[in-house]
């Protein structure tokens, strides 16, 4: 049976053009003999959208010129209605159900808040959608590098020092949070705010003053920073791993290569033909010109740091290899990567057809593994309350 597949992307976060690309090259990829491609676009304001037009990128030059030739739809969350419904509902004497398009499975191509921290993967559990990618926890963590770094810590995963705080009390007394870091940290620093991608708002600080500058930066980005001591002159090792609970594979490793400081926004999306293929665009070398018995290690804590989180479907594991001493940091993780990082498997023989298969495989297992779990537990709790809730204690 060919399955409706909600290709959904775009999203009111700062990575919302990334996720257009990511968006339209899976749809541009996936096998149409077995799905039917549905784009669903979430628009900087955050209202959804289907359509025909929306499969061209050439339209994306004048959104609201776009948007007047797509439908609103959106995802109702009550469970297993599975429907896409046009916005305004139009239901009928005879017909309960609103129009729209029955949605089998839900394909996120989202970067950012909103999409790939937790938030529609909630929406989608409540609605018994099957999508792609981790769940509400793995997204939410992987998406926070503070939460992200405390669990990798707490499994031994080998990653920099580093502290935090929250913008409010660097607001009250930043002296005290400056000086804090400095209590903890050695400079160089790397300045983030905490939940967000792409290297925006990100600022790499040698002194006082640059790290001040910095956090006036980051703080505009998020409630919560992280500072991080520098790798020196780090080597940038990514890897991509694949599955479901610990049935993981690695990808090949690639060394993305970059113009500045550290790898920026321009370097991932604005050199070569990056506005046209995303993450693809960027330059890299593949596979990643280090020892074997690095690439083995690095292969293996992805395997790990994947696992940590409870991921599923695809992720990418960024790693900084001190360039001396060559000894290996987790940095962070990317629960859906740009262009699903199709070009970190294809080289090893996984085409980006076949991951688009693997992962929408993935998705409907893990739906089928939820629903062997028992949602409700008899008890007479409420017909013992039938006299009146007064003096009941609800202790969960
Ligand atoms: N601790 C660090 N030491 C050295 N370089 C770093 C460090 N943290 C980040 N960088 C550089 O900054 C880039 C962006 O940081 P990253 O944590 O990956 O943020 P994002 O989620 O925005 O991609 C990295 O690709 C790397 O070039
Ligand atoms: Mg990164």
């Amino acid at each position: 049976m060919m399955l409706n597949v909600a290709v959904m992307f775009g999203g009111r976060s700062v990575e919302h053009e990334v996720s257009v690309i990511t968006g339209l090259q899976i749809i541009e990829n996936i096998d149409k003999s077995k799905y039917r491609a549905i784009p669903v676009y979430i628009s900087k304001e955050g209202r959804w959208y289907t359509g025909e037009a929306l499969f061209d990128i050439r339209n994306y030059q004048d959104v609201s010129c776009l948007l007047k030739k797509c439908r609103e739809a959106v995802l109702f969350p009550s469970y297993n209605l599975k429907t896409l419904c046009f916005y305004p509902f139009k239901t009928g004497l005879f017909k309960k159900e609103p129009d729209g398009i029955r949605v089998d499975v839900a394909f996120l191509a989202f970067h950012g808040a909103f999409g790939e921290d937790g938030c529609i993967q909630g929406l989608l559990e409540l609605a018994g959608i099957p999508y792609t990618g981790p769940g509400v926890v793995g997204s939410g963590v992987g998406m926070d590098k503070i939460i992200m770094k405390d669990i990798f810590r707490s499994n031994d995963l080998p990653i920099v020092n580093y502290t935090w705080f929250f913008r409010k009390n660097y607001e009250k007394d930043p002296e005290a949070a400056i000086k804090n870091v400095e209590s903890k940290l050695n400079y160089p620093v790397f300045v983030k705010p905490a939940n967000l991608g792409s290297s925006i708002g990100i600022t790499k600080a040698k002194t006082r003053e640059e790290l001040i500058d910095a956090v006036e930066i980051a703080i505009r980005y998020d409630r919560k920073v992280i500072i991080e001591e520098a790798v020196q002159d780090p080597l940038e090792i990514n890897c991509s791993v694949m599955g479901m609970d610990d049935e993981l594979s690695a990808s090949l490793c690639e060394m993305p290569v970059s113009w500045q400081e550290f790898l920026s926004y321009e370097d991932k999306y604005l050199h070569n033909d990056g506005a046209k293929t995303g993450m693809k665009g960027a330059s890299r070398k593949i596979p990643a010109p280090i020892p074997e018995d690095k690439t083995e290690e690095i292969k293996q804590l992805a395997k790990q740091a994947f696992k940590a989180l409870d991921c599923a479907g695809v992720a990418r594991i960024d790693f900084l290899v001190e360039r001396e001493s060559m000894k290996v940091y987790i940095n962070e993780i990317n629960t859906i990567p740009g262009s699903m990082a199709f070009y970190l498997w294809e080289p090893g023989g996984v085409k980006f057809q076949k991951l688009i298969d693997n992962l929408i495989e993935i998705a409907l297992e893990r739906r089928r593994e939820q629903e062997n779990n028992i949602y409700s537990f008899d008890t007479n709790l409420l017909k013992k309350a039938s006299s009146g809730i007064k003096g009941a204690k609800a202790r969960n």
